[in-house]
């Protein structure tokens, strides 16, 4: 696997490569690691995370300054990986320039590569201003979580003639320059419309298999959120069993006393071998090896 990192352009030009693209969101250094070994193509700071680190029940309440901080500790981890910050409900919808400024601060504070939004037609100048700035814009059409209250829920959208107005937003989004664009919550043959229609890279989720690349909430794919389980997701792994089966464990033996052994312990550090200058100097004693530090013999 290429260590260079994952560029905007690179994202878009794999759709004529016909390299399919693995996007996962991820909202700290060590899951952007973890979910980079595995060859993530793309690290999403999805304002899913109101929902799946907060305990909301909807992404309406994430602050920008909350992206921010999340997205520098994804920053930190990821080192080939595109990272992607999702801009926070009312951080765009003013106007351009407000969206312009906020995705300023999202590349400036957030150490982000390129911002997502939600929204087409509606937004097509806002993101005109932002792609105009220079910082890369990965659109959003279809089913849109910052809309809930106007959905009447988190509903499928682009059924019937509906389909349309989300074809319309998808040609305004790559009219205003992103180079890549999600599909959320839509028909799969209307996926397939589009992906055959705009030349950037689509990237399904609950949207079918004919896009060119999928995302997925990694708390989902991982098994870990288990609260609801959306027809559109596929647990790649039981971790969030794995972390009760490994709670239970530790509980079980710091409760029997069985955890920690001295193989876990600290012993008193040991004086040099070597006898005392006969001036009577005192016995050099050994530096303390660090806590978190490469493991030492002595420790
Ligand atoms: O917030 C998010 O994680 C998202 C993806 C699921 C597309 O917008």
């Amino acid at each position: 696997m290429s260590s260079t990192k994952l560029t905007a352009p690179a994202v878009a030009a794999k759709k004529a490569k016909k390299e399919r693209i693995a996007v996962v969101t991820a909202y700290d250094a060590t899951f952007a690691r973890l979910l980079e070994e595995g060859g993530a193509d793309v690290l999403l700071v999805g304002d899913s995370l109101g929902m799946v680190v907060q305990g909301l029940s909807t992404t309406l309440p994430v602050t920008l300054d909350e992206i921010l901080y999340h997205g520098r500790a994804v920053a930190r981890g990821a080192k080939r990986a595109q990272v992607v910050g999702d801009m926070p409900f009312m951080s765009y919808q003013v106007s351009p320039e407000e969206a312009l400024r906020s995705a300023g601060r999202m590349v400036k504070e957030g150490s982000f590569e390129a911002v997502k939004l939600e929204g087409g037609v509606r937004f097509a100048e806002h993101v005109k201003a932002i792609v105009g700035a220079g910082i890369p814009v990965m659109g959003h059409v279809g089913l849109l979580p910052q809309s809930v209250h106007a959905m009447g829920g988190f509903k499928v959208q682009g059924t019937g003639d509906d389909a349309e107005r989300v074809l319309a937003d998808a040609h305004a989004l790559e009219a205003a320059g992103v180079y890549s664009m999600v599909l959320e919550g839509i028909p799969s043959e209307l996926a397939r419309r589009i992906t055959d229609a705009v030349r950037v890279p689509t990237i399904g989720i609950g949207a079918g298999p004919h896009c060119d690349g999928q995302v997925l909430v990694c708390y989902d794919l991982l098994g870990m959120y288990r609260d609801i389980t959306p027809k559109f997701v596929k647990h790649f792994g039981e971790i969030g069993q794995g972390i009760v089966d490994a709670t239970r464990a530790y509980v079980s033996e710091v409760k029997s006393g069985a955890f920690p052994t001295a193989a876990h312990s600290f012993g008193a550090p040991k004086e040099r071998a070597t006898p005392p200058e006969p001036t009577g100097a005192k016995p050099v004693v050994e530096p303390v090896p660090p806590v978190y530090g490469p493991a030492s013999e002595e420790s």
